[in-house]
């Protein structure tokens, strides 16, 4: 039997090794981590994440093919392929700091391959680094290596949070670098005939080392971009009276240009965007293209300033002030169908409104009280001026109540925010919440998901992105 370990239980480790057991009954996946409490919730009945359908893979193959273990070095030394999927933040401190990936968790995961191997291994880039992080590896495996040869092979993780299983399932493709070498080639074989269990040949993509880790980056980059620009879009749209979804309707129906990923928000979040374009942009800068740096940076200065619009659209409505008003959020995940908190917009929003003086009354199905609390007293690094913010004040803390009810998070409220596009939002007995709230009642949309002509009719006042302006919000001064 074939065995393959993966270092990292996360958000991408978890979920691609549950589905490589149940597609491969002949191969045993053990998924290692150093978090005792992450194994033990992967070993329970309730998985660490949250995420449509996955428990059902797990509950499939645990104990069969799929075992999740503390035990790194022996599954670790155990195996013919080891995945490394580690967390690979932003660097906060030194050279690179604010932009370069921190490959600490990294470079120890590849030392200790190195400390355990006994025999040959292939080792396989799960987690997204920059460009050239594979050579950096492939030397400290070599050069610790007591005559074991050591494949490394990159292989990034194109599924996104809330569709994982489903994208794992039936992903676009699946893309695998390599050395371009016969051992090289031979690893990549071996890698393509695990994916080749459920993903049809074609889809499988294989090119060089250095194209396989940029091309995840590009791939992030580029979805951002659409983000950004349909959301700088959507500032004009509300100047001028223009419609974003008629707009992004009427692009993305250019089959060059395609209708996914056109959707105006309150900006994009996630683990994934801000950081991959962060690492592209010091690579850009350590290459001496300082243009392209550039280029990229201003897809996460729109995004800022989306974020930044979207606050002042709520206080400059409601009468230029929300001080010790209570503003209903519903919402705090960066996306639906996850309980990731990871650069949600929601962060940014909530600390503007508090900064304020407003009263918050969260509500997300996903996120507990705890992790919306740490989420919002953690200091923030500032990408762009690498120095930490201070943490929000005790005091303004006090002003968040985390609610398990929509119903309770928007009675008396002045304000409701919708920040996540959760399912069960559209379903909202919308006249009880508006009897329930102090008058005039607000709705800032930042996902377009709420009908405005039915909540009009019922007397809110709307607000949307991207969206004609409500008569009664035309009348206000302009914000920036
Ligand atoms: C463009 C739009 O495509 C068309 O829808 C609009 O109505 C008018 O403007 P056009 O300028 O005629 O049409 O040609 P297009 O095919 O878009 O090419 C524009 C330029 O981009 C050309 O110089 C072309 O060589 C270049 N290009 C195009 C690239 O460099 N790379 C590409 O991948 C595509
Ligand atoms: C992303 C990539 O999609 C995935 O391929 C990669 O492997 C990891 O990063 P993820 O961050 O999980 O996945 O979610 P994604 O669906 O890409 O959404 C990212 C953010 O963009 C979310 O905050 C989402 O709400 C926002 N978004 C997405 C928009 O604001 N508008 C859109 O049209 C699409
Ligand atoms: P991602 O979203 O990329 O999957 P996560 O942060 O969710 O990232 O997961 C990364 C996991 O890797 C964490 O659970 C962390 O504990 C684990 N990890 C980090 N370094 C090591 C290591 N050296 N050995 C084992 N596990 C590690």
């Amino acid at each position: 039997m074939v065995k393959i370990c993966c270092i990292g239980a996360g958000y991408v480790g978890g979920p691609t090794m549950a589905v490589i057991a149940l597609k491969c009954p002949s191969i045993e996946v053990t998924v290692v981590d150093i978090s005792v409490a992450r194994i033990d919730a992967w070993n329970s009945e309730q998985l660490p994440i949250y995420e449509p359908g996955l428990e059902d893979v797990v509950k499939q193959c645990r104990g069969k093919n799929l075992f999740f273990s503390c035990d790194v070095e022996k599954h670790v030394g155990e195996a013919d392929m080891v995945f490394v999927s580690v967390n690979t933040p932003t660097k906060t401190q030194g050279l690179g700091a604010g932009k370069a990936a921190d490959l600490t968790y990294w470079e120890s995961a590849a030392r200790m391959i190195a400390d355990v191997s006994k025999s040959d291994k292939i080792v396989v880039e799960k987690s997204t680094v920059p460009v050239k992080t594979a050579e950096a590896i492939e030397k400290i495996l070599t050069h610790n290596s007591k005559g074991i040869n050591f494949q490394i092979l990159s292989n990034p993780e194109f599924l996104a949070e809330g569709t994982a299983v489903r994208d794992l399932f039936n992903p676009d493709r699946v893309l695998i670098g390599g050395r371009e070498t016969s051992e090289g080639f031979k690893a990549i074989e071996k890698l393509r005939d695990v994916y080749a269990h459920w993903v049809p040949v074609e889809r499988i993509l294989c090119t060089n080392l250095w194209s396989a880790e940029l091309s995840k980056l590009a791939a992030n980059a580029f979805l951002a971009q659409r983000i950004s620009s349909v959301n700088a879009i959507s500032a004009l749209c509300e100047a001028t009276g223009a419609d974003i979804t008629e707009v992004s309707h009427s692009v993305g129906t250019d089959s060059r240009i395609g209708p996914k990923f056109l959707n105006a928000s309150v900006g994009f979040g996630g683990s994934c965007f801000q950081k991959d374009i962060l690492n592209l942009v010091y690579i850009c800068e350590c290459n001496g293209l300082p243009e392209v740096a550039n280029y990229w940076k201003h897809v996460i200065k729109i995004n800022d300033y989306q974020k930044s619009r979207f606050v002042n659209r709520v206080v400059s409505s409601m009468f230029n002030t929300v001080s010790s008003k209570k503003i209903a959020i519903l919402g705090f995940a960066f996306k639906k169908d996850t309980g990731d908190t990871r650069e949600t917009p929601a962060i940014d929003v909530c600390k503007g409104l508090l900064g304020d003086k407003a009263r918050l009354s969260i509500y997300d199905p996903q996120v507990s009280a705890d992790h919306i609390e740490r989420d919002l007293s953690m200091e923030k690094f500032d990408w762009d001026h690498p120095v930490h913010l201070q943490p929000m004040s005790p005091t303004a803390i006090k002003q968040v109540r985390v609610e398990w009810d929509v119903y309770e998070a928007t009675k008396d409220a002045h304000g409701v925010c919708f920040l996540t596009e959760w399912d069960e939002f559209k379903k909202l007995d919308f006249q009880r919440i508006y009897d329930d709230m102090q008058k005039p009642a607000f709705v800032f949309d930042g996902r377009n998901i709420v009908d405005a002509v039915k909540l009009r009719h019922i007397g809110f006042i709307v607000y949307s992105v991207g969206k004609p302006l409500d008569p009664w919000l035309k009348d206000l001064p302009a914000v920036a």
